[in-house]
């Protein structure tokens, strides 16, 4: 089976994450999204919640892909692709300004375990997106409809009015 893991913090996923874990379940026999759990980064949402919003994003989006399970990573990410039997980390791109990073630890994980990282360049319509951004923008009242999933925006608007 040809698996694909599509790894991060998601704190929230936004727009920009689900269209590139969608378009990686067209690629891939199974998608596994594996939230890290990093316990020296403060997170906005739990871990819980974190996956609840992917699972139900994905649910939700117009293709609603059935190969596409979510999980959690505790440690290396290459400890995670041995254990699931993964044969490749797939991430987006979306500037030159990620790309040095990107490539640091595409090639840390293939020197690790042989795991082959493959880019895939992010739809422009989301390029400027990040969940640090959004969050930021939400905290202050901003709009950021169309950039998230419908159900985090919803546990965004419940944060803030908690
Ligand atoms: O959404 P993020 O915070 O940019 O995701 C970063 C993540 C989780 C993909 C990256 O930090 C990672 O792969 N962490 C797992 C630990 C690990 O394997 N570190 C060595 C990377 S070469």
């Amino acid at each position: 089976m040809r698996r694909a893991v599509c790894p991060g913090s998601f704190d929230p996923i936004t727009n920009g994450h689900l269209d590139i874990i969608v378009r990686a379940s067209r690629l891939f026999d199974e998608v596994v999204v594996a939230v890290g759990i990093n316990k020296t980064k403060a997170t906005l949402f739990t871990i819980d919640e974190r996956m609840d919003f992917i699972r139900q994003a994905v649910r939700s989006h117009p293709d609603s892909p059935t190969n596409v399970v979510v999980d959690t990573s505790h440690g290396l990410l290459v400890d995670f692709c041995r254990v699931r039997g993964v044969q490749s980390i797939v991430k987006g791109l979306r500037a030159v300004s990620d790309f040095d990073y990107e490539l640091q630890m595409a090639q840390m994980n293939n020197s690790l375990a042989g795991v082959e990282t493959l880019f895939m360049s992010t739809n422009p319509q989301y390029a400027f997106l990040s969940s640090s951004l959004v969050k930021e923008v939400a905290r202050y009242g901003g709009d950021v409809s169309g950039l998230v999933p419908d159900i985090v925006l919803k546990g965004l608007r419940d944060r803030s009015a908690s």
